[in-house]
């Protein structure tokens, strides 16, 4: 589904990623793991085309997206849900899900649609706020939520814009076990609905429970990947990672 081949990255003289290759499956949840500094979201901004490259070429489906402005790396299908959620200080929560929803003129133009339009607009972000369980009334400012309550609205935002594929950046850092445990039901629900999920995890039990393969990066590097049983008890990845 996702190919990302021999990407390499330099800042200076410090090589962030370094040649690394992998291909993320379709209608799985992939996690991709790492020590700090491993590379892991220098690898998400190559893919969303926040940061450019020099070596190496990501496609997704068959059409190469290296390179291409982030909008179009969006419009074909990579969506994202980023590592710091920041929203507008005056929008509130319903502003913000219109603005990712996908209409013909321009994501501002969905600010300013006409009644029937509207309907079925709020009709689609109810039920995307049903599925994450975001209960704040639509008018709340989405500034003033909680940290918890903004994971969520990222997650909602990233699912509401049509995508192939879900490139989620540290889902439940920092967030209460209750909700952690929500959001494992929320992902393997997804994947039941057939989407494709790439996500940038520290914490290896919430790890262990959502995903179906383990990417390791190391220095980045490809250091393993498979099945989480098999990655874990790499002893390489332990020493490298797990630590004692
Ligand atoms: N814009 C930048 N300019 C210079 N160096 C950068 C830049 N972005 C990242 N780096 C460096 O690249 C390396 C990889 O950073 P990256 O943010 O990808 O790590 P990470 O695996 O996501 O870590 P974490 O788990 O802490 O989020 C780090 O050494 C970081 O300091
Ligand atoms: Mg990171």
């Amino acid at each position: 589904m996702l190919r990302i081949k021999n990407i390499t990255k330099n800042f200076g003289d410090m090589k962030a990623l370094d040649s690394f290759s992998y291909e993320v499956a379709e209608n799985r949840i992939t996690a991709l793991v790492g020590p700090n500094g491993a590379g892991k979201t220098t690898l998400f901004d190559i893919i969303t085309g926040v940061l450019k490259n020099e070596y190496g070429v990501v496609s997704l489906k068959n059409n190469v997206i290296t390179n291409l402005e982030t909008n179009q790396i969006s419009q074909l299908g990579v969506s994202r849900m980023f590592q710091q959620v920041t929203y507008f200080r005056n929008l509130t929560v319903r502003d913000h899900l219109l603005l990712c929803l996908d209409e013909n003129e321009g994501m501002f133009s969905n600010l300013f649609a006409d009644r029937r339009s509207r309907m079925r607009q709020l009709k689609r972000i109810r039920e995307i706020l049903k599925l994450v369980g975001l209960s704040k009334p639509l008018k709340s400012l989405a500034y003033e939520l909680s940290y918890g309550q903004k994971k969520l609205l990222g997650l909602a935002m990233a699912l509401l814009r049509p995508h192939n594929i879900l490139l989620l950046d540290e889902p439940v850092a920092g967030v209460n076990p209750l909700l952690k445990k929500e959001i494992t039901n929320i992902l393997l629900r997804l994947k039941e609905m057939g989407e494709t999920i790439f996500i940038i995890e520290h914490d290896m039990n919430f790890v262990k429970e959502v995903a179906d393969a383990i990417v390791v990066l190391n220095n980045g590097k490809l250091l393993d990947h498979g099945s989480p049983k098999k990655v874990l008890n790499n002893p390489k990845v332990i020493e490298a990672y797990l630590g004692e």
